[in-house]
């Protein structure tokens, strides 16, 4: 009886173990209750979940005018060994190289699967023009939008960051429900980003495979962004390329910090004047402050939702003119034909990404495993 009764005491306990935490989820893969120090989201890329991770379709070019067309194709997104590849190919490659010029294309399909997901600057239908060619790059980018998007807690991604000119690779997070406004004013968190060329330099250090930076966007509109001061690279002279590294962020109520293998990279533990404060922006007593009803960690006191993508060139100065490269950069950001001028500079590019040898694993963004662990 005794013994029976310790039995069913010690079920109890296990049942009870279970400390409530404070970060919470949403979405169709969220665990039901969050227990302090769990995992609540993972991905082994063991399968391509596509119901964890959507795929983005469209040209909208991130708002950057990006130079690719992100849609669901195993081209361009699949697993192998556990690993999920995000790889870039040519546009021209499924349509011929005269239709990037006079070619339309509507990309918005009838499936619930196949829906243009990004219908801003020119994203679901595009028609080509000598001046500016239809995005010339096909590549992917998946999101937890629908499956999984939590507030505070410890994420790694364990990821090789891909090689070759002008790829923009990015792990991110993005506010679920813009609960204080559309960007910059719900914030973003930029886990991870680098640039694929070899041997880039700009003033004299080296920005290419050799660089990865962590930021955070915030501010009340987009000419206004404090994140310059929240902005971290570091720098790995064997490239970010050359190995798997882990991404980590750990967000709590009291501070954002990132880190690589366990070291850290940079932290912001606002104030009791907040992001707001932080990001300088109460030197201007007339803007209204979104977050000033929030906590002290407002915008990122509010769900996220993890993003995973492998960009192509863009014209916001992620590539700054007057960067040196082996094969000098082949438009102006001020380029009303930018695109154009990327696309004709193939010759100086396409070498450089291998994509002939080993199914274009040099090019790819390849990612290991996510995991995200309440707080
Ligand atoms: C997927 O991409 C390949 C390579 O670009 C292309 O040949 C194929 O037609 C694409 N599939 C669909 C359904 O668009």
């Amino acid at each position: 009886m005794w013994l029976l009764l310790v039995g069913v005491l010690s079920v109890i306990s296990v049942t009870k173990a279970c400390t409530p935490s404070i970060t919470t989820v949403s979405g169709t893969h969220a665990p039901v209750t969050v227990c302090s120090g769990a995992l609540i989201f993972a991905d082994d890329f063991e399968e391509f979940d596509l119901e964890k991770w959507q795929h983005e379709n469209t040209f909208a070019g991130g708002g950057n005018w990006e130079f690719q067309y992100y849609s669901n194709n195993r081209t361009n997104s699949f697993t192998h060994s556990g690993i999920l590849f995000i790889r870039p190919s040519l546009t021209a490659d499924q349509f011929g190289s005269a239709f990037l010029s006079r070619g339309h294309l509507n990309i918005e399909g009838g499936a619930p699967a196949d829906r243009c997901t990004n219908p801003q600057w020119y994203g679901c239908e595009r028609t080509g023009t000598v001046t500016h060619v239809l995005n010339p790059i096909k590549s992917a980018r998946v999101r937890t939008v629908n499956s999984f998007s939590f507030r505070y807690g410890r994420v790694e991604v364990r990821a090789k960051m891909p090689a070759g000119d002008w790829l923009w690779p990015a792990i991110w997070l993005m506010p679920a429900f813009n609960s204080y406004g559309t960007w910059p004013s719900s914030g973003e968190i930029d886990l991870v980003e680098s640039r694929g060329n070899r041997n880039m330099f700009h003033n004299g250090v080296h920005i290419g495979t050799q660089e990865a930076g962590s930021t955070l966007h915030y501010g009340p509109y987009p000419e206004l962004n404090g994140w310059e001061r929240a902005h971290w690279i570091r720098r790995n002279s064997a490239g970010y390329n050359s190995a798997f590294h882990r991404y980590q962020l750990e967000w709590t109520p009291d501070f954002l910090r990132f880190s690589i293998d366990d070291v850290e990279l940079g932290r912001v533990t606002p104030g009791n004047g907040g992001f707001w404060e932080h990001g300088g922006f109460n030197r201007f007593p007339n803007l209204l402050n979104p977050w000033r009803y929030g906590t002290k960690m407002a915008p990122f006191d509010q769900k996220f939702y993890i993003i995973m993508n492998l960009a192509v060139g863009g014209t916001n100065g992620f590539f700054p003119d007057g960067v040196q490269n082996p094969v000098p950069k082949p438009w102006w950001n001020g380029s009303p034909a930018a695109t154009t001028d990327f696309w004709n500079g193939q010759a100086g590019w396409l070498p450089t990404w291998n994509l002939n040898s080993n199914d274009g694993q040099d090019a790819s963004l390849q990612v290991d495993y996510v995991r995200v662990w309440a707080l």
